[in-house]
């Protein structure tokens, strides 16, 4: 038995892992200090009242030998389905129902949907990044050619028409920068793409973010996009699902590639090797489209959106540059005085008892960058940047 070797180019722990090992070794030495975590997107509040009442009631029927369900399709239940799609439809993007996929979150969706492309295509992923993107990659042993995101192109890069590349990923709202493209420059990454007989993988986990009508939710707003595009969402910050799990996949029908259809193979390795989300959660997960549901959420999102507030105007009074905080959830500052972002993220954890991610854990280009959310409560917000501004006045 030989192992696969790619491993091995891995970093010995994934990075949320790593940040959760610290502190935790950090918090049994200093039992006194009360650790705020403005680390991982973690959501807080709890699952609104519409997902809770469908969850109850699925169980019910669960219960009952006439509603009892088995097995349900892999790729998710029509009810489900169907809820997206009308979703997807008042942002003006209309899909058919065999082009969306439900899955347990967009983190398995984009590890998994590897499995539909050969190992020599060249990757394209931008630095900084959500490191699963790279990971994914690394393990199975595949090229990546790095973009740089950086404050010279505000973390939104562009590409490259000498660079050549096949798989291409873009987050908006991106994550870890909170920076968002516009429709005009999704449109030359879709042009690139289609130039090249490239796929890219869009990943919109964070849409539910953007206020400003002029940002695109969804890639497919942008013309051709479906003929070149798979997009990745979840209703993890959506709607509160990090604990509850679930999220879904689209596979356009015109994404066909060397007379194979993405959506054909993709349909095939999920029934092989998926079983579908559980059919409670899913009937959780459509609560969210209702009426009550979409009242509800925004009510979370709001919330959330107030906590960036809260972060980004404390960095506003110190002089500190970031971006995000705005149409996302995520704040991504400029270390003081150009500090490695592992030494900025022992002192915030050792001085104030804050815990953050530090950029260099997203790529080279974070390397004096740093991440906070703004998932945790506002009064666990509010202490928090009460002592980073005391520390940083
Ligand atoms: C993050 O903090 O980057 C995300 O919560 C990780 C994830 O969604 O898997």
């Amino acid at each position: 038995m030989r192992v696969n070797e790619n491993y091995k180019n891995l970093d010995e722990s994934y990075l949320f892992s790593t940040i959760a090992k610290k502190v935790k070794e950090f918090s049994e030495h200093n039992k006194d200090v009360e650790i705020i975590k403005l680390g991982i997107g973690d959501v807080t509040q709890p699952l609104c009242h519409a997902v809770i009442e469908a969850l109850h009631s699925a169980v019910e029927e669960m219960g009952r030998k006439e509603t009892f369900k088995g097995y349900g399709p892999e790729q998710g239940y029509d009810f489900l389905k169907e809820a997206i799609l009308s979703y997807y439809d008042k942002n003006n993007v209309s899909l058919d129902l065999d082009e969306i996929f439900v899955s347990d979150g967009a983190k398995s969706d984009l590890g998994n949907i590897l499995d539909l492309f050969d190992k020599d295509n060249i990757v394209l992923i931008p630095d900084p990044v959500y490191p699963v993107y790279v990971d994914t990659n690394i393990m199975a042993g595949r090229k990546i050619v790095f973009i740089d995101a950086n404050e010279n192109n505000g973390f939104l890069p562009m590409p490259n028409n000498s660079v050549k590349a096949d798989i291409i990923y873009i987050c908006s709202p991106n994550n870890p920068t909170g920076a968002v493209y516009n429709k005009e420059q999704l449109s030359v990454w879709v042009d690139y793409a289609i130039k090249n007989e490239a796929v890219i993988l869009f990943d919109s986990a964070y849409e539910s973010f953007i206020d400003d009508k002029n940002l695109p939710k969804s890639i497919y707003e942008v013309e051709n996009a479906k003929k070149c595009a798979i997009e990745f969402c979840s209703f993890s910050k959506t709607a509160g699902f990090t604990g509850t799990r679930c999220g879904y996949t689209v596979v356009p029908n015109e994404l066909v590639f060397n007379n194979s259809s993405l959506n054909k193979m993709w349909l095939r390795r999920q029934t092989t090797k998926f079983n579908g989300v559980s059919y409670i959660v899913q009937k959780g997960a459509s609560a969210v489209f209702s009426e009550e549901g979409q009242k509800q959420i925004k009510q979370n999102l709001d919330y959330y959106k107030r906590n960036a507030k809260v972060i980004s105007d404390t960095l506003d009074k110190l002089g500190i540059d970031y971006t995000g905080g705005k149409n996302s959830p995520y704040i991504w500052l400029k270390c003081p005085n150009n500090m490695n972002s592992w030494d900025f993220f022992d002192l915030l954890l050792t001085k104030i008892g804050i815990v953050g991610t530090p950029g260099a854990g997203f790529g080279n280009n974070g390397k004096n960058y740093f991440r906070l959310t703004s998932f945790n409560t506002l009064e666990k917000t509010q202490e928090a940047m009460e002592r980073f501004y005391e520390l940083f006045k």
